[in-house]
């Protein structure tokens, strides 16, 4: 690595999935890059790398973001969650597991950002009706299952969401 760019290399601190963590940035680096191979969190896809996809998206201070249009600088002292935050430790989220059985992913590249969208979704819309759900959705692209598994999904979460112990 030359001189110059490591002169410009800083230090990013901020908290991830509830940890603090720390590392080492350019001014240019994306967060979708920083997360992946500085703090090593490779459940964060990169598909597109322009913003159109989904498959990067992590929430930042709460509000869903795509994190290969977004500089690791900007992230600084924020709280970010990403897909490796969703789940406790020994088991899936409710979404997680809604997708599994309503066959709502395939190759599962799409499904991080997919994930994350879902949770958003039903944060703010406990029961949201299939066009709700397919409007809120619809910035995340999908090219294996034809979206009707991940619909199901979706409303299959609602239910488990709503009679799971708060
Ligand atoms: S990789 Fe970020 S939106 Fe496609
Ligand atoms: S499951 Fe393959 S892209 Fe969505």
């Amino acid at each position: 690595m030359s001189v110059r760019i490591l002169e410009q290399m800083g230090l990013i601190e901020l908290v991830v999935n509830g940890e603090r963590r720390t590392g080492v940035a350019e001014p240019r680096t994306l967060l979708s890059d920083f997360l992946r191979h500085e703090l090593g969190l490779t459940g964060t896809h990169v598909g597109c790398e322009h913003g159109v996809c989904g498959a990067c998206t992590v929430e930042i201070d709460g509000r869903l973001a795509r994190s290969c249009i977004t500089l690791a600088v900007q992230v600084q002292g924020s709280s970010v969650r990403t897909i490796e935050g969703v789940a406790t430790s020994d088991s899936f989220h409710p979404i997680q597991e809604a997708l599994r059985d309503n066959y709502g992913l395939q190759c599962g590249f799409c499904t991080p950002g997919f994930v994350l969208t879902m949770r958003a979704l039903l944060a703010q819309n406990q029961h949201p009706s299939e066009t709700e759900i397919r409007e809120f959705l619809s910035g995340n692209v999908c090219r294996c299952t034809g979206y009707a598994g991940i619909v199901a999904a979706v409303q299959d979460a609602a239910h488990r969401l709503a009679e799971a112990p708060s």
